[in-house]
C-alpha cells in the first residue's frame, strides 16, 4: 500500500508521518478541517501533543547524519520521483487544496505542477553546490604549503514552517532545498492547508525517502510553535507567515540561521507615460489573484493625479468583470480563508469609507466572501493605505511627484515587492533604486514566481533569501578543511 493511502484513515481521519510510519495522535484529538466556501468536510487532522512533536525531531535528527552521507544523486533521483508521483496526482491533490484553502480549481492544480516543476529544478540544481580552494601565499607571510579547501555542508535538522495561501508550493520550496542539500526536515504546515501538506509528504515518501528524513508536527502553531522553534536540535527555521509571527519566531529561537518570507503591502506606481490599458490588467490581476491572498499581491496604487481618472476608468471594468463565488467553478473571487481574515478586510474598508475613501466597486461581504473592492482618494491617515489586508480590497492614493510615490511606498512597515509602470526606463530605475524593497518589478505585476528567481523582503517583510539557489545556500554552511604540506 502506498503511502498515499495510507495517510486516511476511515472516515476521513489524517494520519501524520513520524519516522516512516503514518501515525494516529496519541491523544485521539483531531481537528475538524472544514471548506471555507461551504463549510463542508475535508478531513480530520490529527493534532499532535508536544511528546510526539519532540519525537518527531528526535528522528529527524537521528536520520540526519546517514541522509547527509548518501551521494547527493541518489538524493536528487527521490526528488525527481517525487516530482513525477506530484504531477501524477496533481488533479486529486488540486481537488483537495481547492477544498482546503479555496483556491480556485485551476490555480489549485497549476499550485501542484508548479511544486512538480519546482522539485525538479531543485534536484538538478543540488547536483551544482561547488566549494573552492585558497591558497596561503595570497596573504603576507604564508607560502603556498598552506591550502583551504572550502566546501558546503547542510545544516541538520531545518523545521519548515508553511502558511495556508500555497500548502503545497510554499512548503515545497522549504522541504525540497532542505532535502537535495542532506539536511533532514520537520515540517509544520498550516493547519488549514496541513491535509494538503500531508498529501506533498506522501508524495515524497512514495518516492523513497528513508524513515524519518521528512517528519511532519501537524497541530496549531499558537499552542505547538514555541516548543518547536526553541527546540535545541532545530538547526535552522525557514517560516513563512505573518510578520507578527515572524517576529515572534525570530526572537525566541536564539541564534540559528533563519529564512523569513512575511507580510506585504507591496505597491504598484504608475507614472503618467505608463500603457494604462496595460496597467490595468496587470493591477487587477496583482491584486485580486486567489483574492488577494497572496504576500505579493499588488496592495496599493501609488499613481500620478494627472492619469488617475484614466486609469480608474480601465480598473473598475476589470475588477466588475472577476466572477465571484465557487473555487470548484473556477470564480477568481472566493470565500477568505476564515471568518476573522473577512472581519479583518471589512474593517479596513470601513475604515477608509468613514475617512472619505470613494468606493468605486465593491464594499460588501457574503460571509467570508468580500467582493472585489476599490477604494479611491485613500489618504495616509487611513488603515487600509498602511495594514496588509490579505483580501480582495485595493486601494488607489494619487500622487504629484515620483518623491511622493517613493516617500509613501517607503514609509510602509514593510519591504517585499513594488511594481513600477514607465515606458521611461531611466525613470524607472531611478525610482527602483530608491524603493526599499526585496524586489522591483518593472511593467509587471508583483510576484515571486519563476521559482528560481531570488525571492526575499526587507523590514517587516522578512529576512534571508528564497529562491531554489538560493535557500540551497540558507540551508548550507561553508565548511574550510586547511592543509598544511610540509614542502
Ligand atoms: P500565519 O498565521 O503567520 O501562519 C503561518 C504559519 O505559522 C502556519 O503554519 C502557522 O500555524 C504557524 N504559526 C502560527 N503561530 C506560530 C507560532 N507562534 N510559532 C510557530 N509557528 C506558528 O500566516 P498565514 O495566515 O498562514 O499566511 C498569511 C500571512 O503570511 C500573510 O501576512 C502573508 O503576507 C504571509 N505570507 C508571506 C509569504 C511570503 O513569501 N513572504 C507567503 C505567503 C504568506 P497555524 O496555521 O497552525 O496557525
Ligand atoms: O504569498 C505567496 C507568495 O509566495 C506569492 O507567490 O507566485 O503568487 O507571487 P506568487
Amino acid at each position: 500500500m502506498t503511502n498515499f493511502n495510507q495517510l486516511t484513515m476511515a472516515s476521513q481521519h489524517y494520519r501524520y508521518l513520524l519516522d516512516g510510519q503514518w501515525c494516529e495522535p496519541g491523544t485521539g484529538d483531531y481537528e475538524a478541517i472544514r471548506a471555507p466556501y461551504d463549510d463542508s468536510l475535508v478531513g480530520y487532522l490529527p493534532l499532535m501533543t508536544q511528546e510526539e512533536a519532540g519525537r518527531a525531531i528526535a528522528g529527524a535528527k537521528k536520520a540526519q547524519p546517514e541522509w547527509a552521507a548518501a551521494p547527493v544523486n541518489e538524493r536528487s533521483r527521490i526528488l525527481f520521483r517525487a516530482a513525477d508521483i506530484l504531477e501524477e496526482r496533481a488533479t486529486e491533490i488540486g481537488s483537495v487544496l481547492m477544498k482546503e484553502i479555496a483556491k480556485k480549481r485551476g490555480s489549485a492544480i497549476d499550485e501542484v505542477k508548479r511544486t512538480a516543476d519546482f522539485i525538479r529544478y531543485t534536484a538538478e540544481e543540488g547536483k551544482r553546490i561547488v566549494g573552492e580552494t585558497l591558497h596561503g601565499d595570497s596573504f603576507p607571510g604564508f607560502d603556498r604549503r598552506k591550502v583551504s579547501v572550502v566546501h558546503r555542508v547542510p545544516l541538520g535538522v531545518v523545521l519548515a514552517i508553511s502558511p495556508f495561501n500555497y500548502p503545497i508550493n510554499l512548503a515545497a520550496s522549504k522541504i525540497a532545498p532542505a532535502l537535495v542539500t542532506g539536511n533532514t526536515v520537520v515540517f509544520k504546515p498550516a493547519t488549514q492547508g496541513a491535509i494538503s501538506g500531508l498529501l506533498l509528504v506522501a508524495a515524497f515518501a512514495d518516492a523513497g525517502l528513508p524513515a524519518g528524513v521528512l517528519n511532519t508536527v501537524v497541530g496549531r502553531g499558537s499552542v505547538i510553535g514555541d516548543y518547536l522553534v526553541q527546540h535545541p536540535d532545530i538547526s535552522m527555521i525557514t517560516f513563512t507567515g505573518g510578520s507578527v509571527n515572524g517576529a515572534r519566531i525570530a526572537k525566541q529561537a536564539g541564534m540559528i540561521p533563519m529564512v523569513m518570507e512575511l507580510g506585504g503591502k507591496d505597491a504598484a506606481i504608475v507614472l503618467p507615460d505608463a500603457d494604462l490599458d496595460v496597467v490595468a490588467k496587470h493591477i487587477v490581476s496583482g491584486a485580486f489573484s486567489y483574492s488577494g491572498q497572496r504576500c505579493t499581491a499588488v496592495k496599493r496604487i501609488l499613481v500620478m493625479d494627472s492619469i488617475a481618472d484614466e486609469l480608474i476608468k480601465r480598473l473598475v471594468p476589470l475588477v466588475e468583470k472577476l466572477s465571484i463565488g465557487n473555487p470548484e467553478e473556477n470564480a477568481d473571487i472566493t470565500p477568505l480563508i476564515n471568518d476573522s481574515s473577512a472581519d479583518y478586510v471589512a474593517g479596513l474598508i470601513d475604515d477608509a469609507v468613514l475617512k472619505g475613501a470613494q468606493l468605486l466597486t465593491g464594499g460588501h461581504r457574503d460571509g467570508r466572501l468580500i467582493h472585489p473592492t476599490l477604494l479611491d482618494a485613500v489618504t495616509v491617515d487611513m488603515r487600509i493605505a498602511w495594514e496588509e489586508p490579505f483580501g480582495p480590497a485595493l486601494p488607489i492614493l494619487r500622487v504629484s511627484s515620483e518623491q511622493e510615490a517613493i516617500d509613501i511606498a517607503n514609509a510602509s512597515e514593510y519591504g517585499l515587492q513594488s511594481s513600477i509602470f514607465t515606458k521611461d526606463i531611466e525613470a524607472a530605475f531611478r525610482i527602483a533604486n530608491q524603493l526599499e524593497v526585496g524586489t522591483v518589478q518593472i511593467n509587471g505585476r508583483t510576484e515571486r514566481g519563476p521559482d528560481h528567481f531570488p525571492f526575499m523582503g526587507v523590514k517587516s517583510s522578512g529576512m534571508g533569501t528564497q529562491g531554489i539557489a538560493y535557500s540551497i545556500q540558507s540551508m548550507t554552511r561553508q565548511k574550510s578543511t586547511v592543509i598544511n604540506l610540509s614542502e
